[in-house]
């Protein structure tokens, strides 16, 4: 199967450190073991947001924002290489074609942000598309997609399958609401509602739920294609 992994730096390094980061690359080798294409894509996180945050202090326009952002997605994304060992390709890779050709030669490509103005989530589901993967795992701080925020509502049921349209509302519904944190960004559903990929969002927090994702037994939601749902 051919997977592409879009895990959030909050998930892989909350406050850079080598646990989390060597757990993903472990599970990741297992997963290329068992005889898995795999591919991944890593967001900034709490670092980023750091770095952003001193930076608008300082007066930098949205545009130099994003490319800081890019940066740090980068840097985790050298953290994960390293954790793959000489599996990965050595440094993050910028390109879809450049992520394409090494998932082609079965090496793992690592890649971060691309350009300004959109996030991590939107990249790997873009590769997903680009690579034809079977499956398209977002690795999130929260356990899968619930009806409404669970953060503000603590009623809001989880679904346990639904399709991209139904994410697409879902998340447009939680972006109006100033504040509230989307398990996946609304560019990123959108590619995914087009390309018809199938995808699951789950809890990145404990890395063996990649492994559950692919076989079938993750607790997480199922995105799934419209003519199969
Ligand atoms: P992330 O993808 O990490 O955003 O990119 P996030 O929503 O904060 O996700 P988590 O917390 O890691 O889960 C961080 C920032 O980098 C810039 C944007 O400014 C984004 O907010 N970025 C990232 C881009 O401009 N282009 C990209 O392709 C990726």
């Amino acid at each position: 199967m051919k997977v592409i992994v879009s895990v959030g730096g909050s998930v892989l390094a909350p406050d850079v450190e080598s646990d989390r980061v060597a757990e993903y690359g472990r599970v990741l080798r297992e997963l290329e073991d068992a005889g898995h294409t795999v591919g991944a894509v890593v967001g900034g996180g709490p670092t980023a947001r750091t770095y952003i945050g001193a930076a608008r202090d300082i007066g930098a326009n949205e545009m130099e924002l994003d490319q800081l952002g890019i940066a740090v997605t980068r840097l985790n994304a050298r953290l994960l290489i390293a954790a793959l060992e000489d599996r990965a390709v050595p440094t993050p890779v910028e390109t879809h074609e450049r992520a394409r050709e090494a998932l082609r030669q079965d090496d793992i490509p690592v890649m971060g942000g691309t350009v300004p103005g959109h996030t991590t989530d939107a990249v790997g589901t873009a590769l997903a598309e680009y690579t034809n993967a079977d499956l398209l795992i977002y690795a999130t701080s929260v356990s899968g997609v619930y009806e409404a925020d669970p953060d503000t509502d603590p009623d809001a049921e989880k679904f346990d399958s639904m399709t991209a349209a139904e994410l697409v509302d879902i998340v447009s519904d939680i972006e109006l609401a100033a504040g509230s944190n989307a398990p996946v960004d609304l560019l990123a559903t959108k590619l995914l509602q087009r390309s018809g990929l199938r995808a699951v969002v789950l809890d990145g927090t404990d890395p063996t739920a990649l492994t559950r994702a692919v076989d079938g037994t993750h607790d997480g939601t199922d995105v799934v294609p419209e003519d199969e749902a």
